[in-house]
């Protein structure tokens, strides 16, 4: 009898392990049959910046696990999409929804305007600059085609990407955009695309957002837009963020603030990069060999994956939905920037595709005061 009860509670204590992955000691075990699409369900969908080849690698099994909503990560830039006057290149794009649609998966589009990635040709007429004329007709032309192809298909858009200036005393960016067309090119551009697409989001999506003074910048810029009856209907919040930044504070403050607009928030290209934040590109320096995840990295990256996620639950009725900026510390573009060649680990996801520590933190709502259901 006591070898059957013996034997029936080591069974039970193996069925109660969640299959495949360690129980995190002190906490929640990590169930692998869950994503972060589950854990966060009642709150908002959870998405991933994705190429067309990670869709055919051993990474889509994540993806499917984790995500709910996804990303094309260049596939439809407009030069990428566009890289021709009056050709496109839609394979890319295709792919990349024709996925999202198998699979049940929400598709945000990114972006329609840019001063990055902008195709060569877009700027010059017969060897000369463009005048502002022809340049809002080719921008028209451009958001009507990509945002007509995928019309009910793509529920939200990256419109304006990047508009506003990093430049203390200086508003908006002097793009060729600006310099040619005026301010009016961003209104222009949501104007377009909510004609091509009336049931599609538009946002105006940026970086360094918790910066105060950039912050009120891109406030004033959202806040001028509706007042004007521009058909904007969110703010699209970056989020590449560092070790060292954003502090607590200055992102709760930095959500609030963005909440007074009255329009949704999405965290659009989240990572949190394990080196203190830099702004610009530079050159390898002595110090930078050292890549190794150490224990020290990962812990200030957890705090800081634990602090936002505890933020995003806490600010759930503004925010409808969190992005990650590529899949796995396999692939970043912060492995290239701002130091080429130098690698970083800014994601959730090891480079074998399992979980970090921080996943278990930003999955544990446990004393945060916001929970699951
Ligand atoms: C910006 C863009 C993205 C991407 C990242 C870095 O944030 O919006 O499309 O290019 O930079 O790769």
């Amino acid at each position: 009898m006591f070898l059957k009860l013996l034997a029936a509670s080591v069974l039970f204590f193996a069925w109660s392990l969640p299959s495949g992955c360690p129980p995190v000691l002190g906490k929640t075990p990590l169930d692998s049959t869950r994503g972060l699409k589950d854990y966060y369900a009642k709150y908002f969908p959870v998405g991933v910046a994705v190429s067309p080849r990670a869709l055919h690698s051993d990474e889509a099994a994540l993806i499917l696990r984790e995500f709910n909503s996804m990303t094309p990560e260049n596939a439809m830039k407009m030069g990428p999409i566009h890289p021709e006057e009056g050709r496109y290149f839609w394979r890319d794009a295709d792919s990349i929804m024709a996925y999202a649609q198998r699979n049940h998966l929400r598709l945000r589009g990114h972006n329609l305007c840019w001063h990055n990635q902008t195709p060569a040709w877009m700027f010059v007429q017969d060897g000369k600059p463009v005048s502002k004329e022809v340049l809002l007709q080719r921008l028209k032309d451009h958001i009507t085609a990509v945002v007509n192809r995928y019309k009910g298909q793509i529920y939200a858009w990256d419109v304006v990407n990047e508009a506003v200036s990093d430049k203390p005393d200086e508003y908006l960016r002097p793009s060729p955009w600006l310099q040619i067309c005026g301010e009016e090119y961003i209104a222009k551009a949501f104007q377009y695309a909510h004609e091509a697409d009336p049931g599609a989001q538009l946002f105006y999506n940026d970086y360094n957002e918790i910066s105060a003074v950039k912050r009120e910048k891109i406030f004033r810029l959202v806040k001028g837009l509706k007042e004007a009856g521009v058909p904007i209907s969110g703010l699209g919040l970056q989020a590449h963020w560092a070790v060292n930044e954003p502090s607590a504070p200055q992102l709760d403050s930095t959500l609030k603030r963005f909440s007074e607009l009255g329009v949704k928030l999405q965290i659009t290209e989240l990572d949190i990069s394990v080196y203190p934040k830099e702004h610009n590109a530079r050159a390898a320096r002595p110090g930078d060999e050292d890549t190794a995840f150490s224990p020290v990295k990962e812990q200030k990256q957890i705090e800081v994956f634990k602090m936002a996620f505890d933020l995003f639950r806490k600010y759930r009725r503004n925010i409808s939905g969190v992005t990650f900026w590529n899949i796995s510390d396999r692939n970043s573009w912060l492995d290239n920037f701002p130091v080429r060649g130098r690698k970083d680990h800014p994601l959730l996801f090891d480079q074998a595709l399992q979980r970090k520590r921080a996943y278990a933190e930003v999955t544990n709502f446990q004393g945060s005061g916001h929970r699951a259901d």
